[in-house]
């Protein structure tokens, strides 16, 4: 056992350890009808993405005897589908009492004329915020009250879509420890100057993250004395947060960015209008915009095959089936499946 991991796992077996599992979006690229975690993955168990999740916390409850508190960010849209879901599956084996869900913020949705899009029921059309609006609903919703009270300093913050994610991770807690950094977040090496990831850097001094489509092609394809890429360490949505930082953050907002999606919303004739291609712009925070809140980081670059199997798309690159073999692969490695 390293000096991170021995730390860490005294941290999380002083009950000081949070999960929250952002799962507010619409998953439009899946297609799935539900929330992206009720989606079966296909395995031979025909386990669902939160059951699969579920699992990482019922192994560390069995290895370091305490049980984690477990926070779902849901949306409005898909909450009571959620929340069903989880009672329906027993909670998975978890304990009831540790599963706690909370919902995201919202804003209006704008058509491509520009104008404010309403509803079928002839109200303005919402959407949720993105994952960003995670600290704001975090302090609205009295999550940070609720872990304070007992005594959680940390907070592991992932998305639902990665079924690798490592939520319990001594050694991300040990060298945020070990470098008095209020923040960690694991990174992967960038697949090549063109995969479509962002990956972190300093703005300004400041821990932040450049998005594929923000970065530019010099930029991309810079490459270091070894032959590495500059801008190589992929953000993986794998991040911890000491509490104090996500008080402080929380009392900032984050800037918007515009994203082009799939809607249905009510016309100016009252007729409803569906769409097989993205039809309407929803305005939503990034998570990674609350870096420069922060005057460091802490930095994990960890194994792709390990610890990232996204599921975004229905098919192709990032889909059920690449992240079902990447899953297989590694827990038949492990020889515990
Ligand atoms: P994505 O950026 O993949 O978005 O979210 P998405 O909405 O799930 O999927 P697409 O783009 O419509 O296909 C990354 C993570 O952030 C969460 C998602 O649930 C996922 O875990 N997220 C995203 C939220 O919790 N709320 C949001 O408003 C957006």
């Amino acid at each position: 056992m390293n000096l991170y991991s021995s730390k860490g796992i005294e941290a999380i077996k002083e009950n000081k350890l949070a999960v929250v599992t952002m799962a507010g979006g619409q998953g439009t690229r899946l297609g799935h009808n539900g929330p992206k975690g009720t989606f079966d993955l296909g395995l031979p168990n025909h386990k669902s993405i939160f059951e699969i999740l579920c699992d990482t916390l019922i192994l560390a409850k069995n290895t370091y005897g305490v049980t984690i508190p477990w926070y779902l960010m849901t949306s409005n849209e898909n909450n009571l589908a959620t929340v069903n879901f989880f009672e329906e599956n027993n909670y998975f084996g978890y304990p009831k009492e540790a599963i706690h869900f909370f919902k995201q913020g919202e804003l209006p949705m704008v058509g491509e004329n520009g104008k404010i899009l309403l509803n079928e029921n002839g109200l303005i059309k919402l959407a949720a915020n993105g994952h960003g609006g995670i600290f704001e609903s975090m302090f609205k919703n009295h999550v940070l009250e609720d872990m304070k009270s007992i005594g959680i300093e940390w907070i592991f913050i992932g998305g639902v879509d990665n079924v690798l994610a490592k939520m319990v991770d001594p050694v991300l807690m040990g060298l945020c420890i070990s470098n008095s950094t209020l923040a960690g977040g694991k990174s992967i090496v960038k697949a090549g100057p063109k995969e479509k990831v962002g990956v972190f850097c300093k703005r300004n001094g400041k821990p932040s993250v450049v998005e594929y489509t923000e970065i530019s092609e010099e930029m991309a394809n810079a490459t270091d004395k070894n032959g590495e890429l500059v801008f190589g360490e992929s953000h993986i949505i794998c991040n911890l947060f000491n509490i104090k930082a996500l008080e402080a953050i929380s009392k900032n907002s984050l800037p918007y960015h515009s994203a082009f999606k799939k809607a249905s919303y009510m016309n100016e004739e009252k007729q409803i209008v569906t769409s097989d291609v993205p039809n309407a712009y929803k305005f939503e925070a990034f998570i990674f915009d609350a870096f420069s809140t922060l005057d460091d980081m802490s930095i994990l670059r960890v194994k792709r095959e390990d610890e990232f199997a996204p599921v975004k798309n229905a098919t192709g690159v990032d889909s059920p089936e690449t992240a079902r073999n990447l899953y297989l692969n590694y827990w038949n490695n492990l020889n515990i499946i």
